[in-house]
């Protein structure tokens, strides 16, 4: 095997990588979302796609697309951690009325990286974000401000757990779709697992992938499509991975741990005391008693002391919280024999 000098290893470390990413370009339209040429046409290489737990945005309307770098495919060996080829890029464009922003997510050699683009009032354009986002937010047109996130919000929700991709993965993307989930969308015209596992472009999948569809472990109709939400909306902060693995409350699901993964769930949040009583609740979830649960509360809650999650709404999310109300509900039945 060849040896390098000491002195040369450590001029390497010094330069600046040969492969460093070359800088981001300033419209959205040299992104290589659209079809040369084009600000509304999708290029022939990207795919739509939308994962069934969606982000609750205030009520924004989205779409989202994925592009892999030509020939490029995906190791899926890890049905819970999906590792994405050099090059790939995936978009999510939000509306009210009209649309605000594109936010992007690419792959670099040296990681991943995290970019929103603005679109000016009359939606011809879409312009790179300074890296702290517009806090004062834009205009919508039914009246309001959206606020554009900075890269170091990005990171707070994607980097919450060691897999930045949240919405394109095996359980997002099956095919076993939850009718219960919030605010779910009947459209199927999106790229869904089955479509990625006939076009190749999953590699070393699991056989048991094609054979069933992945789906989170529990029997309950509500139970799943409540943890379906949680796992999206807070699962990505409230993990055993990441920085707040100390808090204990886990709400990520897991394909590959299947049931366990729901019981741990339930371990860390049934009759366990709150770190911070709030508003009178002092358990996090009380069986039977969503007032009595600081989840249900804080999941209500838009003071910024209390509001969850922290960023990326200003309203609750009036659908998930009638589910979460309806799973704490059906906890208490479930204890009487
Ligand atoms: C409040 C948490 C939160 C913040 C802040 C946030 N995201 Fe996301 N993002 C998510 C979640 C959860 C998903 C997947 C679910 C969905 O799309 O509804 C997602 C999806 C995406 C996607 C589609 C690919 C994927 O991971 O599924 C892109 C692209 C994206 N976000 C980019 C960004 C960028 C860039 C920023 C900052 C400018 C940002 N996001 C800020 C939580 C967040
Ligand atoms: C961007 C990261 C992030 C997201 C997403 C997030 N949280 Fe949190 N959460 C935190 C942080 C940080 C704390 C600790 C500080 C505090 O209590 O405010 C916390 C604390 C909590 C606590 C208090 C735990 C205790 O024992 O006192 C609960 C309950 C909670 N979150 C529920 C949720 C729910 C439900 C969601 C989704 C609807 C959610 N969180 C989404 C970051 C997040």
């Amino acid at each position: 095997m060849a040896r390098f000098h000491p002195l040369l290893v450590f001029l390497a470390a010094l330069a600046p990588p040969a492969h460093a990413a070359a800088p981001l370009p300033q419209h959205l339209r040299d992104t290589g979302l659209y079809a040369r040429g084009s600000g509304e046409e999708i290029a022939a290489a990207v795919l739509p796609f939308r994962p069934q737990y969606a982000l609750w945005s205030d009520g924004a309307e989205k779409r989202r697309w994925i592009r892999l770098p030509p020939g490029g495919r995906i190791d899926a060996r890890d049905p819970d951690r999906w590792v994405f080829p050099v090059g790939t890029r995936l978009w999510k464009e939000f509306s009210l009325g009209r649309r605000l922003e594109t936010r992007m997510l690419e792959r670099t050699r040296s990681g991943w990286r995290f970019a929103t683009y603005v679109w000016t009032q009359d939606g011809t354009d879409a312009v790179l974000a300074p890296p702290d986002g517009i806090p004062a937010g834009v205009e919508v047109p039914a009246g309001g401000r959206w606020t554009i996130p900075g890269t170091g919000d990005c990171k707070a929700c994607h980097e919450g757990q060691p897999n930045p991709v949240l919405g394109f993965n095996a359980l997002q993307l099956s095919s076993d779709r939850d009718p219960g989930a919030p605010h779910a969308s009947t459209a199927h015209a999106e790229v869904q697992l089955e479509d990625l596992l006939a076009r190749g472009l999953l590699s070393r999948p699991p056989p048991s992938l094609a054979a069933a569809p992945p789906r989170i472990a529990t029997p309950r109709p509500d139970e799943r499509a409540a943890l379906g939400y949680l796992h999206t909306n807070c699962g990505i902060c409230h993990n055993r991975h990441g920085p707040l693995a100390g808090i204990g409350l886990d709400l990520l699901q897991s394909l590959s741990e299947g049931p366990a993964s729901v019981e741990r769930t339930r371990a860390s949040a049934l009759e366990v005391r709150a770190l911070r009583p709030v508003g009178g609740a002092d358990v996090r979830v009380e069986p039977g008693k969503p007032e009595h649960s600081v989840l249900f509360r804080r999941m209500g809650a838009r003071d910024p002391l209390d509001q969850m999650p922290p960023l990326g709404s200003e309203k609750p999310d009036r659908e998930a919280l009638a589910l979460v109300e309806r799973w704490i509900h059906s906890l208490a039945d479930r204890r009487t024999p």
